[in-house]
This record gives structure tokens, C-alpha cells and sequence, in this order.
């Protein structure tokens, strides 16, 4: 089964609690919700009051992507405000096993995540403790960017890798994603796609996210 992650940064803010229930309605299951600092990326999100508040308003699983430096700092505060899910970046951490550590210690999911530029490889070692590892298909930092076709790659070869270690953890994909793309990133090996500008902006949330649920269900088609 695919999941679908809007991500909550291209939302409209003046109306997030109506624009999260939309997407909640329509079938997503997980609400991606982008935290950033201004030092491990140039930009500067929201953090734990946004999340506490929307927490009361929907049931969506919480998947927390930490764009933040020494996350570990942080873990309890983002599972007290309502995360389910904690990913961090492994070029952020200065011991990642103490972060995953951390995390199941309050009870939640623990992702991984790597930049673009950052060898593939590097992942392997935490594939059997992590629920998630978190391909960035475009730089972190910005939403509204443009797919970076070496992700395919990237994608296809964790899958090969998780798929012969009997291993279950999932593969998210986060950036660019969109109508024209969709297919071919769960076709490359995605479990779980990440969309903010392609669920929020242009035409209604609706319409958007019935056009990722109908990718998908093509998807498991093929696969079939
Ligand atoms: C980028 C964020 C993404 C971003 C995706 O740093 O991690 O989650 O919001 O937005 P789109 O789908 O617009 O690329
Ligand atoms: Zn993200």
C-alpha cells in the first residue's frame, strides 16, 4: 500500500485546521510536517505550538521530518506536542544511534534521512533500526523545488538493498513530487510520497490528492 504525505508547508496557514481536515478526508493517511532551524537549512519553519494545536484536530499519523541541527536536543519536546514519527538527518547527528535510541524511548516511529548529495551507503548501517529511511529529492530546505531525476536511482537501489536483507523498513521520498513524477517514483521502489506544493497549491486539495490516490491504486496494479 502507498501513503500519501502532504506536507504541511505549502498550506495555507490562515486556514490550516480546514485545509489538514481536507486532506485527512480525502484519504491521507500521514501529514508531513517540515521543521527547519536556519543553520542546518537556510530557511525557518514552525516548530512544537503549531503542532500541538493541529494534533487536536486530526488523527493523521505525524511524520516529523527534523531539518535541524543536533537533533537530538529535541526528540522529547516533538513526542510531547504529538509526533508519531521522528526523522532526522543523519548528517545532522553526531551519534544517530543515540537519536533512534531516543526516539523509541518515547514510543514513536524512527525515520532516517539523507541529502542528495550525501552517499547512500551511509544508511545501510541503520536499515535493521529505523522504520524510514527519507530520500530527499531535492536540497533540503525549500518546498516548491524541482524533482532531481538522480533520486530514481537512489530509490531503486535501497529498495534492492532493504528487499534482499528481508528487511521491512520503508522508503519515504520527499520533494518535487507531483502529477508527472508520481508514477515513476513508486515505480522506482517508494512506499511513501511526500507533496506540498502538489496537494496545497494549484487547483483544490481534493482534486489533487484523488489524483496521487489514483497513481496509486494503478500502482498496486502493476505490481500485481
Ligand atoms: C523540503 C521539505 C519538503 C517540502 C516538499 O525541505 O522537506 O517536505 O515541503 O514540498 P514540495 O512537494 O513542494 O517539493
Ligand atoms: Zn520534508
Amino acid at each position: 500500500m502507498y501513503i500519501l504525505a502532504p506536507s504541511l508547508l505549502a498550506a495555507d496557514f490562515a486556514v490550516l485546521g480546514q485545509q489538514i481536515e481536507e486532506t485527512e478526508r480525502m484519504g491521507a493517511k500521514y501529514l508531513h510536517i517540515d521543521v527547519m532551524d536556519g543553520v542546518f537549512v537556510p530557511s525557518i519553519s514552525f516548530g512544537m505550538p503549531v503542532i500541538q494545536s493541529i494534533r487536536k484536530i486530526s488523527r493523521q499519523f505525524f511524520d516529523v521530518h527534523l531539518m535541524i541541527t543536533d537533533p537530538i536536543r529535541y526528540i522529547r519536546e516533538f513526542a510531547e506536542c504529538g509526533a508519531d514519527g521522528i526523522t532526522f538527518h543523519l548528517e545532522a547527528a553526531e551519534d544517530p544511534d543515540a537519536v533512534i535510541g531516543r526516539i523509541r524511548e518515547h514510543g514513536l516511529k524512527a525515520g532516517m534521512s539523507i541529502r542528495p548529495g550525501t552517499p547512500l551507503e551511509a544508511v545501510y548501517p541503520y536499515l535493521d533500526r529505523v522504520e524510514m529511511i527519507l530520500i530527499m529529492s531535492v536540497e533540503p530546505g525549500f518546498g516548491g523545488q524541482t524533482f532531481m531525476p538522480e533520486a530514481y536511482e537512489r530509490i531503486s537501489r535501497l529498495r534492492k538493498k532493504i528487499d534482499a536483507c528481508g528487511l521491512s523498513v520503508k522508503i519515504e521520498v520527499d520533494g518535487g513530487i507531483g502529477k508527472k513524477n508520481v508514477q515513476e517514483v513508486i515505480a522506482a521502489g517508494a512506499d511513501i510520497c511526500v507533496a506540498g506544493s502538489a496537494v496545497f497549491k494549484k487547483r483544490s486539495i481534493s482534486e489533487n490528492i484523488s489524483y496521487f490516490m489514483e497513481a496509486f491504486e494503478n500502482g498496486e496494479i502493476r505490481k500485481e
